[in-house]
């Protein structure tokens, strides 16, 4: 769906993180393998097309910005490991043994990611912004590519994700 506001850079990643959420929550909802499927694929779709306009983007634009350079590696580390779990998830089906667990894990993660993101004085987000960013610029990148992304991999489905900082796991 195109974004018909326009959204500054935080605006934008913090309100794919709502959506999230609230897959996550339906996801406990649900019942019944179809619909368990249907709400999995779509986390899986929106954390790709989101880690990947991070990493493409928004990650790019805070190197040798922000104080905390450690927080930005950790960040990549933290997509790495949610991207094994989306991996794990959408070749499997709700009736493997794990497939719960995985969805329940990769939540769990995705709610620390969240948090080292969006906490007040040391987050992500509020280094980058007191680095001086241009986030409308920023932000209208992103809502592009999301744009772009969201609507190729709703056509031509998820693509295995890339490990940007894993060499030996084998993805
Ligand atoms: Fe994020
Ligand atoms: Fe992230």
């Amino acid at each position: 769906m195109a974004e018909t506001a326009k959204m500054d850079a935080i605006a934008l990643l913090k309100k794919d993180h709502r959506t999230v959420e609230d897959l996550f929550a339906e996801f406990e909802k649900a019942s019944g393998d179809g619909r368990k499927e249907k709400i999995a694929r779509q986390i899986c779709l929106e954390l790709s097309v989101h880690a990947m306009i991070e990493e493409e983007i928004f990650y790019p634009a805070c190197e040798g910005k922000i104080e905390d350079e450690d927080l930005l590696k950790e960040a990549y580390v933290e997509h790495d490991g949610a991207k094994v779990l989306i991996t794990e998830i959408l070749g499997g089906e709700p009736s493997d043994e794990f497939y719960d667990a995985k969805v329940k894990v990769l939540q769990e993660e995705i709610e620390h990611h969240v948090e080292e993101e969006e906490k007040r004085m040391e987050g992500l987000f509020s280094q980058a912004r007191k680095a001086g960013l241009d986030m409308d610029v920023l932000g209208e990148q992103l809502a592009a590519r999301k744009a772009e992304l969201t609507q190729e991999f709703e056509t031509g489905g998820i693509p295995k994700p890339e490990l940007k900082t894993m060499e030996r796991a084998g993805l």
